[in-house]
């Protein structure tokens, strides 16, 4: 006969086994680890608190009337990751296959409850077969509880979503609600029906990893914004990811202690920008010019490399950094870059976090391609993005910033608080070629030497517009700054925004061109 203390062990003791030593042992054969070996990596020693480590399933149907297992494939509490609290589920596969049962649901809604009422983030990490299929509708329904609570959650707490194992069906668009989803390279796939399905619709022939592994997901459909080559490198990302961002949307992000430097020019910024204006130059080594040492994160890296978006900080504080990138297709905005940095905006939005943007952009991209799938609509995506933002945002112009491109980066009008212009900035309605082609058309044809025509209205039209002047003369340019001077500038100018308030007029909300 067990005492009670003893039955309380014991029955700790079977929660922490999950499905058992045996399916442990498939698990970590996998090259994957443990729903609690993850927790463990991801939060402060011994912070953990779990709850509802005894929940089990209610279902009677085939066969589960007999096989229940404590905590019913869900390990949920709260702890901490460098010292700031953290709700947390990780799905445990060796327990029906992590699948999704009714009580599962309920304990992840559960958490999800005392985040939004506490105000933390909440951090899934998934590895699941999705609905429990002995269940049927009620496993559905545990799901749409999750997603109802994860739009709710939206903009209130960060949530985000590392995907460990399998993520298949309904339990994707949890992930998909959340705000950022890291995927491990080789163990985990996302899709919304298996290659089995496919085969039979489609007729294609995918396997899983092409079809949802990490690598397509970061490359090809920018479903997720972070991959890692293991488990381990996966939770250090989220931890990295937390680093940045404020507990809720009423907070801001922690500020990492910074000395300020008697002088803070940073020289390197002044020989960046090539002489020939078509030259590529790659955009991340403007930002590291800028930034804090070391302290850029960046957000999509794989995906839309056209425009670059991630997290730094700037003496010390956090800021989200949007920058087009004309070392691939010119730094050109297309669907996929403006949707990228449009959520991102929106992320850095929603908590708080100040916005730089680095401009050097030469216009949408033309094309059938490009028009048919609704580039209007996806660029305006951006361009509304940073209209609502009322975060502190400042812009610099590093070269072009042509037609309505100009308009949709951050620019003065749509409501950015500081405008700075390098001097190799040039703004204006398009390239002085494409200009001087069209409102000179018959100038050029008439004259004796076209060619030479051409190049004198190149001229004339670069040396006009060509430059931030015209710009700065009418105050769109704040400043016309040495690219040296831009991290002292941007600095003080965010410490100037520093108590910025700002709102939106009354409304039920705005009506995003989706
Ligand atoms: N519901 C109930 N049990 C499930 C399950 C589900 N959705 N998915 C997996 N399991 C169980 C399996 O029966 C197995 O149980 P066991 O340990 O008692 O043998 C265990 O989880 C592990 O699954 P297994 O198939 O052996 O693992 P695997 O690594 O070979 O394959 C999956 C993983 C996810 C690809 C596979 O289990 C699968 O296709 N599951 C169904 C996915 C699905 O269609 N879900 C519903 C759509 S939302």
């Amino acid at each position: 006969q067990l005492s009670k203390l003893e039955i309380l062990a014991q029955k700790n003791q079977e929660a922490l086994l999950g499905g058992g030593q045996a399916r442990i042992d498939a698990q970590h054969k996998k090259g994957k680890l443990t729903a609690r070996e993850r927790i463990d990596l991801l939060l402060d020693e011994g912070s953990f608190e779990e709850i509802g480590k005894f929940v089990m399933h209610r279902s009677k149907d085939f066969g589960l009337d007999k096989e229940y297992y404590l905590g019913d494939g869900v390990v949920t509490g709260y702890g901490t990751v460098n010292g700031r609290l953290v709700y947390v589920f990780s799905q445990d596969f060796t327990v029906f296959g992590g699948s999704l049962s009714e009580t599962h649901a309920e304990k992840i809604v559960k958490i999800m409850d005392l985040a939004m009422k506490n105000g933390a983030p909440v951090i899934g990490l998934n590895d699941s077969g999705g609905a429990r299929i002995q269940e049927g509708v009620v496993s559905l329904g545990g799901y749409a509880d999750i997603f109802y609570k994860n739009t709710l959650a939206s903009g209130v707490v960060p949530q985000l979503s590392a995907i460990m194992g399998p993520c298949a069906g309904g339990a994707v668009y949890s992930p998909a609600i959340t705000d950022f989803i890291l995927m491990v390279e080789d163990t985990s796939y996302m899709f919304v029906t298996g290659p089995n399905v496919v085969k039979t619709v489609t007729h294609e022939n995918v396997t899983s990893e092409e079809l949802g592994g990490a690598s397509t997901h970061s490359t090809k459909s920018g479903v997720t914004h972070f991959t890692a080559p293991n488990e381990v490198a996966c939770i250090n990302q989220l931890k990295a990811l937390l680093s940045y961002m404020p507990q809720n949307c009423e907070e801001t992000a922690p500020v990492v202690p910074y000395e300020a430097g008697q002088d803070e020019s940073r020289a390197v910024l002044d020989s960046i920008i090539p002489d020939n204006p078509n030259q590529p130059y790659d955009i991340r080594e403007v930002i590291e010019g800028i930034i804090d040492t070391d302290s850029f994160l960046e957000v999509h890296q794989n995906f839309a490399e056209n425009i670059v978006v991630g997290f730094a900080r700037l003496g010390g504080r956090s800021i989200g950094i949007v920058g087009n990138q004309p070392a691939v297709l010119a730094g050109v905005l297309d669907i996929n870059a403006s949707t990228k940095a449009a959520r991102f905006v929106r992320f850095c939005d929603s908590f708080n976090i100040p916005l730089l943007v680095l401009e050097d952009v030469p216009g949408f991209l033309p094309g059938t391609d490009q028009e048919w799938r609704g580039i209007i609509t996806n660029g305006a995506k951006l361009l509304y993005a940073f209209c609502e933002a009322t975060v502190p945002r400042i812009t610099v112009i590093t070269r072009k910033a042509y037609g309505g491109a100009y308009d949709v980066m951050n620019s003065k009008h749509i409501g950015a608080d500081m405008n700075y212009a390098w001097p190799t900035a040039e703004i204006a309605v398009m390239g002085a070629k494409g200009a001087a082609e069209i409102i000179f058309k018959r100038e050029i044809a008439a004259a004796e030497d076209p060619e030479a025509k051409l190049q004198e209205k190149v001229d004339e039209y670069q040396q006009k517009f060509a430059t931030p002047y015209r710009a700065a003369h009418r105050g769109f340019v704040d400043e016309v700054i040495l690219p040296s001077q831009t991290r002292q500038k941007l600095i003080r100018a965010f410490k100037m925004l520093e108590n910025k308030v700002d709102t939106l007029p009354r409304k039920k909300h705005g009506n995003i061109p989706l």
